[in-house]
């Protein structure tokens, strides 16, 4: 007898491009970072997110080989990088915190020195430069010295800069920080575009917004401890997804609900004893904030 009622189960197995076990740097007396563990799958963009000194900049420094960890094992791609260095830096494109670039050069001279310092042909050198400054809209600035450029177009220059040697994973380490927000916008969709040529993405960033838009997973990191790691979506729903703020004697409340008709319900509880009152959708903002409070309570 021939059986019809069989079930196919299909198996997506994601791939690592990044693999963070058991991490751990000081420096000196500071714990930088106290053994955090990680995986960033190919092809996505992962943000890790936290305040000032949580340990961002650090770990990036780390994967891409300017510090040494203290402990812990990094896999790249699938290689070791205690023991496959320089593959590993081949691999790895560092966009860094502050713009590092040499404002008396131009563009193309930046990019030039860039790619020598990897050992890249001079040929190949210009075929990836025009490449970029393509993908970048840079193409009419490749003769301007830098420090004629507006922030905003530092800042892809240094994106572009880092690509130059076509690394599998891009390291963006606060890719928008101090940029206005149409800016911060037009180079969302830059590293989105840079996501679909199929470059894998680490980021770090302040701005709850911009994890929330660009990011597949997130990772919170205070204090040298990853605490929580999901993608947007679920870390939303978990705290409901309208919020209710409220305003009583100057003080601000934040409530939240699964739906709005359960936040209608719950404000006419409060019979009216409130001066003002914000009925939202619930944003990372305040996921952020639900972890930042239970650390510091
Ligand atoms: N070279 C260094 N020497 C000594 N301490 C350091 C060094 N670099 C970082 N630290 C310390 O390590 C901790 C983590 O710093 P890190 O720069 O990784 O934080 P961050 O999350 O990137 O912060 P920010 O958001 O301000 O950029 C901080 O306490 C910082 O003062
Ligand atoms: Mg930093």
């Amino acid at each position: 007898m021939v059986r019809k009622d069989f079930t196919f189960i299909i198996i997506y197995v994601k791939e690592i491009a990044i693999s963070i076990s058991n991490l751990k740097k000081s420096y000196g007396k500071v714990i930088a970072l106290k053994g955090i563990s990680f995986d960033v799958y190919k092809g996505e963009i992962f943000a890790l997110l936290g305040p000032n000194g949580a340990g961002k900049t650090t770990t990036l420094r780390i994967l891409s080989g300017l510090t040494k960890p203290t402990s812990g094992e990094i896999f790249i791609l699938g290689e070791n990088l205690k023991e496959r260095e320089l593959f590993v830096k081949t691999q790895i494109g560092l966009v860094p915190q502050h713009v590092n670039l040499d404002l008396e050069l131009t563009v193309e001279e930046n990019l030039i020195i860039h790619g020598l310092l990897f050992k890249l042909s001079y040929s190949e050198i210009k075929r990836r430069i025009t490449e970029l400054l393509e993908l970048a809209s840079l193409t009419d600035r490749r003769k301007t010295r830098v420090k004629e450029l507006s922030g905003g177009l530092k800042r892809r220059l240094l994106i572009i800069r880092a690509l130059l040697h076509s690394p599998k994973i891009l390291l963006l380490d606060e890719p928008t920080a101090g940029l206005d927000p149409h800016i911060r916008r037009k180079l969302w969709s830059f590293i989105k575009q840079i996501q679909a040529q199929g470059t894998t993405i680490l980021l770090t960033t302040h701005y709850m917004e911009e994890a929330e838009i660009l990011a597949n997973r997130v990772a919170f990191i205070f204090a040298g401890n990853i605490v929580a790691i999901d993608t947007p979506t679920n870390f939303i729903k978990s705290l409901g997804q309208v919020a209710l703020d409220i305003f009583i004697n100057g003080e601000m409340f934040t409530r939240y609900y699964p739906t709005r008709e359960e936040a209608e319900r719950a404000l006419s509880e409060f019979n009216k004893n409130y001066t003002a009152v914000t009925l939202r959708k619930v944003s990372l903002e305040d996921v952020f904030m639900k972890y930042t409070s239970e650390r510091l309570s």
